[in-house]
């Protein structure tokens, strides 16, 4: 059997481990030769390779094992490259959060002005990626999840339509892991989905067990009481921090607002903007949680690792979540035929919707990638909140592409948690002085 190359690009990244290990968990469906790191941050990427050498060589010594800087040493010879970039790393995403809450409004790192600063700086980093895959290895796929994903894919779509690049979201994944303990499944794989939107915004419209049994209703009275919290918490999740538990009861409110569907958690930024503001801690965002946190913890037990020179007795955990990107792989790899939530271009998906916007909705995925389901039209509501929000994602990229301050100015008047025209030319300006060093120059 074929065994397989990777190069997992964004090889610093807090979820590298967790990474790995899942892969390693997974030999058996997806058999690995070789693992290589790339990151354009020596001195990050070292802490974890190192610890993730040792790793490997005590799990499963047959896998080759490098990590570098240099592009062609990362990308030549691979089949998959599983990005999971950060550009400007956790110190800008702290002012991505931070620089909205000083005008009042929504700070996150993919919605909002955040959103769309952090996808200012991420476009350039995720075509440099595709450009070098091309170059070096014409073959391989590349399985994104770099965020913010949709103005991501919409980059990827413009600029670069003939690659081979999936962008791919767990959110979903994670919410759908949720629905299935709520009503006691063992697991998400249980569920066959109808959902459609773009990234970080979208409804759940069918959702049945594999025998055809409609399951939409007992999932929909679990979070018409408890959104999506759970009584028992899901252990290991990436989601565990008592921000996302908030996040998952506020689900209940979201829900309200359209309770034919399920909604994507993420819209809840969008429907109750001063919530969000009025309890986050304009001095300690999610940026700072995760810095005290999982990089704290990632990198504490990387440095542990290499210090006693084993990984035997480590708390780093297999991310099980993240076998997704498995199960895209083997899709790709094997012809399964998987049906699987991926951000695609809509070309009819989504019927009443632009056949140009990157949509996330269920598709078929085999060796020639992803053939989206026709989801059929949408209702008034929706298409008019998408129609939105797919407008600031496309201004965004524009305006990288021909530097414009002008429809960068644009996307975020659209955005819907921005006030008014005034409030988004000064979280303009205070966005473009925070990104000099990463932003294309605009004028
Ligand atoms: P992190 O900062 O710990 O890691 C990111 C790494 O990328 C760093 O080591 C950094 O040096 C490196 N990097 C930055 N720019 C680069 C470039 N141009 N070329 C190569 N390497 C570069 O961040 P993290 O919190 O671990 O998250 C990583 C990414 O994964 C983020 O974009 C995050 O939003 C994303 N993510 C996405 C999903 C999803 O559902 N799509 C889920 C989890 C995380
Ligand atoms: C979810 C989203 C990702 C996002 C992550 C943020 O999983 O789907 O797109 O990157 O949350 O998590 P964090 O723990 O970094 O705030
Ligand atoms: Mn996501």
């Amino acid at each position: 059997m074929k065994k397989f190359s990777i190069v997992i690009a964004g090889g610093g990244s807090t979820f590298t481990p967790g990474i790995v290990l899942m892969l390693l968990e997974h030999l058996d469906r997806f058999p690995i030769r070789q693992i290589k790191f790339y990151d354009n941050l020596e001195e990050r990427q070292e802490k974890v390779a190192q610890a993730c050498e040792i790793l490997l060589k005590e799990r499963a010594p047959e896998i080759s094992f490098l990590a570098t800087t240099d592009p062609e040493t990362a990308f030549q010879d691979v089949d998959f490259v599983m990005a999971h970039i950060r550009v400007g790393l956790y110190a800008m995403r702290e002012k991505d959060e931070k620089i909205p809450l000083k005008y009042g409004v929504v700070g996150q790192e993919t919605c909002g002005p955040g959103g769309i600063a952090y996808g200012m700086r991420s476009i350039g980093g995720v075509l440099e990626l595709v450009d070098y895959m091309e170059k070096y290895s014409p073959d391989a796929w590349m399985l994104n999840y770099s965020n913010p994903a949709a103005i991501v894919a919409e980059a990827t779509r413009k600029l670069r339509p003939d690659a081979k690049i999936i962008n791919i979201c767990d959110m979903p994944v994670g919410i759908e892991e949720r629905m299935a303990q709520a009503i006691g499944l063992a697991s998400r794989k249980e569920l066959v989905v109808r959902y459609y939107g773009l990234n970080h915004f979208g409804w759940w419209t069918d959702i049945r067990d594999k025998a055809g049994n409609d399951l939409l209703p007992q999932i929909q009275a679990h979070v018409a009481k408890y959104g999506y919290s759970l009584p028992e918490e899901i252990e290991a999740s990436q989601h565990a921090d008592a921000s996302w538990m908030h996040t998952f009861a506020k689900a209940k409110e979201v829900y309200e607002v359209d309770p034919s569907t399920l909604p994507n958690t993420y819209l809840k930024y969008y429907f109750f903007p001063q919530d969000e503001v009025a309890h986050t801690n304009p001095s300690f965002t999610r940026a700072n949680e995760v810095m005290a946190g999982r990089e704290k913890h990632v990198f504490g037990e990387c440095q542990r690792i290499v210090e006693n020179q084993t990984a035997t007795d480590t708390t780093l955990e297999v991310d099980e979540h993240a076998s997704y990107i498995v199960d895209l792989a083997r899709a790709i790899a094997y012809n399964t035929q998987e049906r699987m939530l991926l951000i695609v271009p809509n070309e009819g998906a989504i019927v009443n919707f632009d056949e140009q916007a990157m949509v996330e909705v269920p598709c078929i995925v085999g060796s020639n990638g992803a053939e989206p389901i026709t989801q059929g039209k949408i209702p008034r509501f929706q298409k008019g909140l998408m129609e939105q929000q797919v407008a600031v994602e496309k201004l965004v990229v524009e305006a990288w592409a021909e530097g414009s301050y002008q429809k960068l100015w644009q996307a975020l008047i659209l955005s819907k948690v921005v006030p008014n025209a005034r409030v988004a030319k000064e979280l303009l300006d205070e966005l473009i002085e925070a990104n000099q060093a990463f932003w294309p120059e605009l004028h």
